[in-house]
């Protein structure tokens, strides 16, 4: 975890899922604006280099539903009111590690600020989707990021 020395608001957490490191970009100009403290997600077993085997299995992790399995490292929300939470545009929908991060973690009465990369191809509909996931969140409208902006 990267937090900013002296931090300006340490109730404020950035949690980021990036395959080509377009969204890890958009967390840390949100840490830079904020002071919030900053973690990157990693699923235990990476993605393929290859694009047609890495869509072929987004496309099957969506269809799913599926929870990756995370590398350990990445801080809890508990300590957090306000947490900010991005993933690249998959076919549509939030990253699956980004997923799994959320549907394991209680965001009881906290606010969660969504924001996503994407290339300007199928729209996404991220507070949806993380309202789904976490029902007792106050889910805000995402900030919306061509590549990494
Ligand atoms: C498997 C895959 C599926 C994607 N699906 C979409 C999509 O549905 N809509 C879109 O606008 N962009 C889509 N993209 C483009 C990415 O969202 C975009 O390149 C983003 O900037 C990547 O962010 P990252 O560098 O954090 O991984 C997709 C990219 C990949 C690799």
């Amino acid at each position: 975890m990267t937090g900013t020395k002296g931090s300006l608001n340490p109730r404020i957490l950035i949690v980021s899922y990036s395959y080509s490191g377009n969204t890890h970009q958009i967390a840390k100009g949100i840490q830079e604006a904020t002071g919030g403290d900053r973690c990157e997600i990693y699923p235990r077993q990476p993605y393929p280099m290859a694009f047609s085997e890495l869509l072929k299995q987004v496309k099957k992790e969506v269809e799913h539903g599926y929870h990756s399995l995370l590398l350990p490292g990445v801080s809890s929300s508990a300590s957090y009111r306000v947490v900010f939470v991005g993933s690249p545009n998959w076919c549509g929908n939030i990253a699956p590690p980004l997923a799994s991060w959320l549907y394991k973690n209680d965001f009881s009465g906290k606010i969660l600020l969504p924001f996503y990369s994407h290339c300007g191809g199928v729209a996404a509909d991220f507070r949806k989707d993380i309202a789904k996931l976490c029902p007792k969140a106050d889910v805000r409208e995402p900030l919306q990021v061509i590549g990494d902006g």
